[in-house]
């Protein structure tokens, strides 16, 4: 079997467990120094400070004293879609507001407009290279959300785009179907007409060839209220899709509140999110998934993440990728603004990008920390410590990103 030792770490940092830390343990890392790592058959199967043990015949990768974490999860992504929207970079700069944008058919629709135009080849070809440029990035594991069809073909083209980059690039990939994403042109004077496609025709459909994990719902002014995104993830629910939601992002109309009510897995955003939003996710085992970069691009408020911390929600943070409020894939840009805005410490801030982001997709079982029995998904750094990665803002510190015992970039 292919054996893999990385040596001469100067420091590991880990999260440990199978599960998401909320409160107090969310800070809790465990650190080795002078540390190496073991890698056989893609799985971590030993790690330790001092004199490496079980080395024989094993390819030896010299960390060069740097420090080591576990790969990065980015835990939301709009990974597919046709096009960019550039041009509303100058529509912002004139103070148009997001949700007007979309009002106007441009926004999401814009892009659904280029994404039922695109070939499944296009929108493969142009997710792999955001794979690519994440993998160096040192993103690992990533979510990818269909919405941006908004018709049962083009959603299903979307995730079957997603999974076959699941089974082609490195990046293990996690769908999830967000046909509620906005009211297609053809259906904006018939919501109910759309509930009922999506409720009775497209996540059975979708549940049927196996195309996601998770459904997921806009619940936002304009898009859909509380009860219609109840009703939607209620039926994705009766299908095996676990719930998530996009909650509280422009205005708190009571999708936090839902998230906790129905357990969601996570609720995304929550810029908005009010007390008892966040008491009602503590309350249902929800995890706070946090964009930062988002709130960064559309110049608005950053969540209430100390606030979920004290309340034990487990906060994770991911990109949120996509050709609108958010065309950033880089998860260590998040990592900075996770502490300048959210005022989490580098601790916090890593675990939400490894174990809680993991257990926010519900892959906790099998990454986000180092451990034996976990995949050998490893970032080493170019940089000594933690604080180091926090701290410097807009370069790409990766240096080698370890996926499943391969690694890839510099050695
Ligand atoms: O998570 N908020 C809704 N959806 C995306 C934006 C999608 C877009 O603008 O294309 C988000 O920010
Ligand atoms: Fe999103």
């Amino acid at each position: 079997m292919d054996r893999l030792l990385v040596k001469n770490i100067g420091v590991l940092a880990t999260p440990e467990g199978r599960s998401a830390k909320g409160g107090k343990a969310q800070g809790e890392i465990r650190t080795l120094r002078n540390a190496w790592v073991r890698i056989e058959g893609g799985l971590i199967t030993g790690l330790g400070s001092g004199e490496p043990e079980g080395t024989e015949n094993a390819r030896i990768l010299d960390a060069g004293g740097r420090l080591a974490t576990p790969g990065l999860v980015d835990a939301h992504t709009h990974l597919v879609f046709g096009g960019w929207r550039q041009n509303e970079l100058a529509l912002k700069l004139r103070g148009t507001p997001y949700l007007d944008i979309l009002a106007q058919g441009g926004g999401i629709l814009s892009t659904v407009r280029a994404t039922r135009a695109a070939s499944e080849k296009e929108l493969e070809d142009k997710a792999r290279l955001a794979l690519d440029e994440m993998l160096a990035f040192g993103t690992t594991t990533c979510e990818a959300k269909s919405g941006y069809g908004l018709d049962k073909e083009t959603e299903l083209h979307q995730l079957r785009v997603i999974r076959a980059l699941d089974g082609s690039h490195p990046i293990d990939l996690v769908p999830t179907f967000l046909g509620a994403h906005a009211l297609s042109e053809e259906y904006k004077n018939d919501r109910q007409g759309y509930i009922r496609l999506l409720c009775g025709d497209i996540i059975p459909a979708i549940a049927a060839e196996g195309l996601a994990s998770f459904c997921d719902v806009f619940c936002e002014t304009g898009v859909f209220t509380a009860e219609e995104s109840r009703t939607i993830l209620e039926a994705g629910k009766a299908h095996g899709l676990l719930p998530k939601i996009h909650a509280d992002e422009i205005d708190p109309i009571g999708g936090s509140r839902l998230a906790g009510e129905i357990g969601a897995v996570s609720a995304e955003h929550l810029i908005v999110c009010p007390p008892e939003g966040i008491a009602a996710m503590a309350a249902g085992g929800t995890a706070a998934c946090l964009l930062p970069a988002t709130s960064f691009y559309l110049g608005a408020a950053y969540a209430p993440a100390r606030e979920m911390v004290s309340a034990g929600v487990p906060v994770a943070l991911a990109t949120d990728f996509n050709p609108g409020s958010c065309p950033c894939l880089n998860m260590q840009l998040v990592m900075s603004l996770g502490c300048l805005k959210y005022r989490l410490t580098p601790e916090e801030v890593l675990s939400a990008v490894t174990l809680n982001a993991a257990a926010a997709i519900k892959r906790a079982e099998s990454v986000g920390s180092l451990e034996p029995g976990k995949l050998g998904d490893l970032v080493i750094w170019d940089g000594p410590d933690l604080n180091y990665i926090c701290y410097r803002l807009g370069s790409n510190l990766a240096h080698t990103v370890i996926k499943k015992g391969v690694p890839y970039g510099k050695e």
